[in-house]
């Protein structure tokens, strides 16, 4: 393993990032799995241990810049330079525009924009320096735009932005820079948007899964397959694409 590259993936603790963290240590790298809290993301750096991987658990704010400065030397201490990075944290604040309180927009920009704006940033010295590197961040469909999602669409179209800008900034250091679009996948995330509606959540699924063309909602680990791909060595001529992960287009 003393070759072995290192990830970070922030968001690591659950759902889609623990699924590509999982998915990284396969693979064969070694992983930094970032959350808010170190012994949330312990959960998904003990099993990738329990694998036979190699991970660290680290907890910080991704809108917190000294936080993230210290999370970042930390994971190049401990595991290594990290060369590959998932920019996955994320939250939901959803309300229709007229009820949406500035909070909220605030909120959700901060985590998904600010949040790999400071990771990104923090990273790249140690992916310049090694000449290669790969950045895979997470938008969404709602990035096409979404009812009750103004500040969520708005962050997740920067995203892409932010992606394409990286790819050709980076691009000359060996680092590409990619991104995933999902559609719906099953996660705390969408549970939560069950709840919030009043919906039970099996309810949510097959409404969602019929109006997907292959007939079902997303796992975490399609997302972790298609971060995997970004993630690869032969991805390399492969840089500020956005690939939508949606089980096909909305009809
Ligand atoms: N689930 C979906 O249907 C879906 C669809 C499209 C895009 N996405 C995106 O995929 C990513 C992961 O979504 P998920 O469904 O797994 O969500 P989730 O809510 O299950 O997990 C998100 C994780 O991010 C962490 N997090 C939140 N704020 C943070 C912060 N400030 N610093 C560090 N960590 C923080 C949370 O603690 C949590 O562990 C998000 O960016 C989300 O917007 C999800």
């Amino acid at each position: 393993m003393t070759d072995a590259r290192t990830a970070l993936v922030t968001g690591a603790a659950r759902g889609i990032g623990a699924a590509t963290a999982r998915r990284l240590a396969r693979d064969g790298y070694r992983v930094a799995a970032l959350d808010l809290r170190e012994e949330d993301a312990e959960t998904t750096a003990a099993a990738i241990r329990a694998d036979g991987g190699d991970a660290l658990a680290v907890g910080a704010d991704v809108g917190d810049e000294d936080a993230v400065v210290q999370a970042v030397a930390h994971v190049a201490r401990t595991l290594g330079p990290p060369t590959v990075l998932v920019n996955n944290a994320g939250i939901l604040r959803d309300n229709l525009l007229f009820k949406m309180s500035t909070a909220d927009f605030d909120d959700v920009l901060r985590v998904h924009l600010r949040g790999a704006f400071l990771v990104s940033r923090a990273v790249q010295a140690h992916q310049v320096e090694a000449r290669w590197g790969r950045v895979v961040n997470l938008s969404s469909t709602s990035a096409l735009g979404n009812r009750g999602q103004a500040n969520y669409a708005a962050a997740k179209a920067g995203m892409q932005g932010f992606t394409k800008t990286l790819a050709i900034e980076l691009g000359p250091f060996g680092v590409t820079v990619n991104a995933v679009a999902p559609g719906f996948v099953e996660t705390e995330m969408t549970r939560a948007v069950a709840e919030r509606v009043g919906v039970p959540f099996e309810d949510l699924l097959a409404a969602e899964a019929k109006a997907v063309p292959v007939r079902r909602v997303g796992q975490p680990e399609d997302i972790a397959a298609a971060v995997s791909f970004f993630a690869s060595e032969e991805a390399g001529f492969v840089s500020g694409q956005v690939l939508y992960v949606a089980g096909g287009p909305r009809g």
